[in-house]
């Protein structure tokens, strides 16, 4: 059985999850619109995952007693300067997820939760890989610079990656 504030907390995961997806949903739309067509569908797939992130929390929440809620989220941003800072807000938003995660860890060790514990290191582990891609990325995306043709294979290489959870 889940505590009260171990249930809040999950819940307030479960929000952050579903804004990520959107989050990352609206700049698969801009890139697609903008013609980045590896970049759109690289994010796309990132959105779903963030989806997947939120239902895999709401059904722990149940499973163990408790409501996953759905909650109300705020439009993102719809407009981006470049594939540069779409990429920036990705590592940025994920060291916040990150972060969150973290606090929940500490939380269960506070109350003795190890069911959550254990639960939340499937998460603990996926923050690390998804820090670490979005730092790859832009560690390409800096030696591409401005150069057209590199931003070219850029897109059509990410169009192929699978790298991404
Ligand atoms: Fe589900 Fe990207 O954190």
């Amino acid at each position: 059985m889940l505590s009260k504030k171990i249930q809040e907390l999950l819940n307030r995961q479960v929000e952050l999850e579903a804004a990520s997806s959107q989050y990352y949903l609206a700049m698969a739309s801009w890139a697609q619109v903008k013609g980045y067509n590896g970049v759109s569908k690289f994010l796309y797939k990132h959105s779903d995952e963030e989806r997947m992130h939120m239902l895999k929390l709401v059904h722990f929440i149940n499973e163990r007693g408790g409501h996953g809620l759905v909650p109300a989220l705020k439009a993102p941003t719809a407009n981006f300067k470049n594939i540069q800072e779409i990429f920036e807000m990705i590592l940025k938003h994920e060291v916040h997820v990150s972060t969150e995660i973290n606090k929940l860890v500490e939380r269960c060790l506070a109350e003795k939760d190890y069911t959550t514990h254990n639960f939340l290191q499937w998460y603990v582990s996926e923050q690390i890989e998804e820090e670490s891609l979005a730092r790859n990325i832009l560690d390409k995306l800096n030696l591409i610079g401005n150069d057209k043709g590199g931003m070219y294979l850029f897109d059509r290489d990410l169009e192929s990656y699978s790298g991404a959870e």
